[in-house]
């Protein structure tokens, strides 16, 4: 297991522009912490709105050669940047476990997952074909008229991703936009910016042309809002809170956007579940990676006929998670930073001070806070709707799986759900009911596999992701019709 990488100087990173790796005008850097070693690991650039100016100038000059090269040829740009990723996957894995404190096999599977994603997105592009009509397919419409529908790019593509999987969000966005044929401009997560710009050293030393992308580092407090109002810029795909998200929707221009913000994904648990799969899966959507994932259960729904039992499964599978280094393959480890541990103990309080029942949890070690079960939560508390973005679940028992649905879909949030039953029509009735971009029946709420479409509704976002529908969300139609006579 790595012992993470060793710092002894702490290394500045540059900032991407039109192909050249640059120190930023502004002379201000921003300084990495380590969210488990306690010390800064590195620093980067903190870019100028000027800085901001020229990496989208080179990106529109260099837009149409790029657009104009054929999709194989993009293709193979993309295939030799998967495998530039590929050969260096276990220090891009050490940055993900020492920047964001993800376990190393989890760093591995996140950076794994990128190299698959980049790959398919190349053979997605190469297979998606436009479309012809006949004229005449309308009542009263021509024959001798034929539509020919391509699709063509946006332009300039703002991608902009959170913490929480710098290096997979990342790409997501950077693939898809690039095999469209536009040019990208990327803004990191600032907690997260050493991966964003280790990925881009792959992507450089796979040649391609300079200003097909740029990476800007910089506060999203500071830079973010130039960045989302800049005329040069065509699409916005964002991954992040919906607080920025719901900002930021505000101050874009009339251009596309797909925003994948927050979530308080239920795990709705019918009488007739199998509940030892539904706690084995109910432990892990919880508290993977800490609970630091947009799809963790955030909550359970369960019919109280069958709620003591599941608990009962539940204690021991939480109490058996490892808690620590994310350097010792523990599965809870510290939370990004003090203020999100804060936040996370701040929603157990305010729930055990209004009456919820601590089955396990609530310990703390600073930003290691111990995985935290809550039974016989109520609506009154702030955990049964909030975001902890944490190792803490709460559990809420219901009457019926009409309870259930309704209070699922009383939160503002619509990522996805889960309902374990063993019943199919059980399953589908609740699937229809609730109001979430997906429904898992007997399993966890998951973004992945990269193919299947990803969304959420309500609070949780605009637009959909997986590699097809990114494709489509950033080129849009060109119609060409003959009129043949
Ligand atoms: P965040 O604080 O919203 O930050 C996300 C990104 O937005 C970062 O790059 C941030 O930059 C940038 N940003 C901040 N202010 C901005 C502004 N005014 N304009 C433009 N960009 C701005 O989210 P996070 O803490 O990194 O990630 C956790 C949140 O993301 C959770 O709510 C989680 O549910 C959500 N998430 C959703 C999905 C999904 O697919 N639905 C996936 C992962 C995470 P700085 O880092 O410099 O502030
Ligand atoms: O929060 C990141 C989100 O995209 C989750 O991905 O694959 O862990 O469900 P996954």
């Amino acid at each position: 297991m790595a012992g993470g990488i060793v710092v002894d100087v702490v290394k500045s990173y540059q900032a991407y522009f039109a192909g050249q790796w640059q120190n930023s005008e502004s002379k201000e850097t921003l300084d990495i912490r380590s969210p488990w070693r306690h010390e800064v690991i590195g620093s980067v650039q903190s870019v100028t709105k000027n800085e901001v100016d020229k990496a989208i100038e080179s990106a529109h000059e260099v837009q149409e050669d790029w657009a104009n090269l054929s999709l194989t040829q993009r293709g193979q740009y993309l295939d030799r940047w998967a495998d530039e990723i590929n050969k260096d996957v276990n220090n891009l894995a050490m940055a993900v476990m020492d920047e964001v404190g993800k376990n190393f096999d989890d760093a591995k599977k996140e950076v794994l997952r990128t190299v698959d994603l980049i790959h398919y997105t190349v053979q997605e592009a190469l297979h998606m074909n436009g479309q012809s009509m006949r004229g005449d397919g309308f009542p009263g419409g021509s024959k001798d008229k034929v539509g020919i529908i391509t699709r063509v790019p946006l332009g300039t593509v703002l991608a902009i991703s959170p913490f929480n999987y710098p290096i997979n969000l990342s790409a997501a966005k950077i693939a898809p936009a690039l095999m469209a044929g536009n040019t990208v401009i990327f803004k990191p997560a600032t907690q997260g910016s050493i991966c964003g710009i280790k990925m881009i050293e792959a992507f450089d030393r796979a040649g391609f042309p300079a200003g097909v992308l740029s990476l800007l580092t910089g506060r999203g407090s500071i830079i973010g809002d130039y960045l989302t109002e800049h005329q040069g810029i065509n699409m916005i795909s964002f991954t992040g809170s919906t607080k920025t998200g719901q900002h930021l929707s505000e101050k874009s221009i009339m251009i596309p956007l797909v925003l994948e913000l927050g979530g308080k994904d239920p795990a709705i648990v019918c009488e007739n579940a199998d509940l030892d799969r539904t706690a084995k899966n109910i432990v892990s959507g919880a508290y993977a990676y800490s609970g630091q994932r947009c799809t963790a259960v955030k909550r359970v729904l369960v019919n109280d006929k069958v709620a003591d039992q599941l608990v009962e499964k539940l204690e021991p599978l939480v109490e058996s998670l490892k808690v620590g280094s994310p350097a010792e393959g523990n599965d809870i480890v510290p939370l990004i930073d003090d203020k999100a541990a804060d936040f996370v103990q701040g929603l157990i309080d305010d729930a055990v001070t209004k009456g919820a029942t601590l089955i396990t949890g609530s310990t703390r070690n600073g930003n290691l806070l111990a995985p935290t079960l809550l039974d016989n939560v109520t609506p009154d508390m702030d955990i049964a709707w909030v975001e902890p973005f944490g190792p803490v679940l709460p559990i809420i028992r219901v009457h019926s799986n009409e309870e259930a649905v309704k209070i699922a879909n009383e939160s503002d949030f619509g990522l996805q759900a889960s309902v374990f039953t063993q019943d199919i029509d059980e399953a589908l009735e609740i699937s229809r009911g609730v109001e979430a971009g997906t429904v898992q029946v007997n399993g966890r709420p998951s973004r992945g596999p990269d193919n299947f479409p990803f969304l959420g509704v309500k609070a949780s976002g605009l637009g959909t992701q997986g590699v097809h529908n990114s494709i489509l969300s950033m080129s849009r139609e060109k119609l060409t019709v003959l009129n043949l006579k």
